[in-house]
């Protein structure tokens, strides 16, 4: 048992499921990237060559592997056919719901698994400004973007808080750092920290980076935020302020997969009741890693 996650045993629908769920290890996802291969092309070619995919009935670019080997090294893996991505780590990107000539910011890129899926959903059309502050991540954005075929993506290294202000986006992508509770899962990571100063702490880095967001959309524009974790410090509590002050407004979040609402209350804190549109994704509802995704509008 966690002991970390105790505290969310009151807040996670059927927690001793949840429980189970990240005592097994998690499986592994992949992405065709139908930049480079059309699908059919793709499906055929993999399983001659003796990989075993099982499709993803929601998301026809996705499948999770089975083996053999490990996805990461193969030929087919530096031809760019495909990228290796967590089931639910692709949906912030399908819910963003990209379009071919817009201009699109993902303002904590790096190392770019939903930048160079916007990219592919816009198939190449959109301007696509993927921003991080680190170094050495965007080094492996870049590699990505090359090997994927990516032509659409604009590498800018700023603090997402102090991004410049000389244009609006239409639709934005917030993905920010945090404590990434939801990837804890048997064979995957170490044991979690109880410290709850860390999901504290990175609110308020959180919090700056929403409200830049805001600003650097354009009025009717959309924002989606998630994070790989289940603190409602850093979900919820992150978005309070902007919704409650009126700065944006959430919007229904749409995906066939199962979820559990966004939080109305925690911890003695009331949230803002449209907080409930947001959504937060369990393993034991989908078997991957623990996400939570909010889709925001600012008003005209
Ligand atoms: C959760 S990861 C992003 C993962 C990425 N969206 C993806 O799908 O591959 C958070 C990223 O935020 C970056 N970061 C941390 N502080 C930042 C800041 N103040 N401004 C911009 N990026 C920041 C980190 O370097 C890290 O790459």
């Amino acid at each position: 048992m966690v002991a970390a996650f105790e505290r969310y045993r009151d807040m996670v629908p059927d927690f001793s499921a949840l429980l189970k769920a990240v005592e097994t290890p998690p499986p592994t996802h992949i992405r065709a990237n139908t930049l480079r291969v059309e699908q059919e092309k793709f499906r055929q070619g993999m399983a001659e060559r003796g990989y075993r995919l099982a499709p993803v009935a929601e998301i026809p670019e996705a499948f999770r592997w089975d083996g053999p080997k490990t996805p990461g090294g193969t030929l087919e893996y530096f031809r760019g056919w495909y990228q290796v991505q967590g089931l639910t780590s692709m949906l912030p990107a399908l819910i963003l719901d990209p379009q071919a000539g817009e201009r699109l910011l993902d303002l904590c890129a790096a190392p770019g698994g939903k930048a160079t899926y916007l990219a592919q959903l816009t198939r190449n059309q959109a301007l696509i400004v993927a921003n991080d502050v680190s170094h050495r991540r965007i080094g492996i954005l870049r590699s990505h973007n090359d090997r994927l075929g990516i032509t659409s993506i604009v590498v800018t290294r700023y603090r997402g808080q102090s991004f410049p202000m000389r244009m609006l986006f239409d639709r934005i992508l917030l993905d920010p750092p945090c404590s990434a509770e939801g990837t804890y899962r048997v064979g995957a990571r170490p044991p979690l920290t109880e410290d709850p100063e860390v999901s504290r702490r990175l609110q308020r880095l959180q919090q700056m980076l929403v409200s830049h967001a805001i600003k650097l959309l354009r009025p009717g524009g959309t924002l989606v935020y998630s994070t790989c974790t289940y603190a409602p410090e850093e979900n919820e509590a992150v978005l309070q302020p902007a919704v409650e002050e009126g700065r944006a407004e959430l919007v229904s979040v749409d995906t066939p997969f199962p979820h559990a609402p966004g939080l109305e209350s925690w911890n003695g804190h009331r949230f803002h009741p449209s907080l409930k549109l947001a959504a937060r994704f369990y393993p034991h509802l989908v078997d991957s890693w623990g996400f939570f995704i909010a889709r925001l509008r600012k008003p005209e």
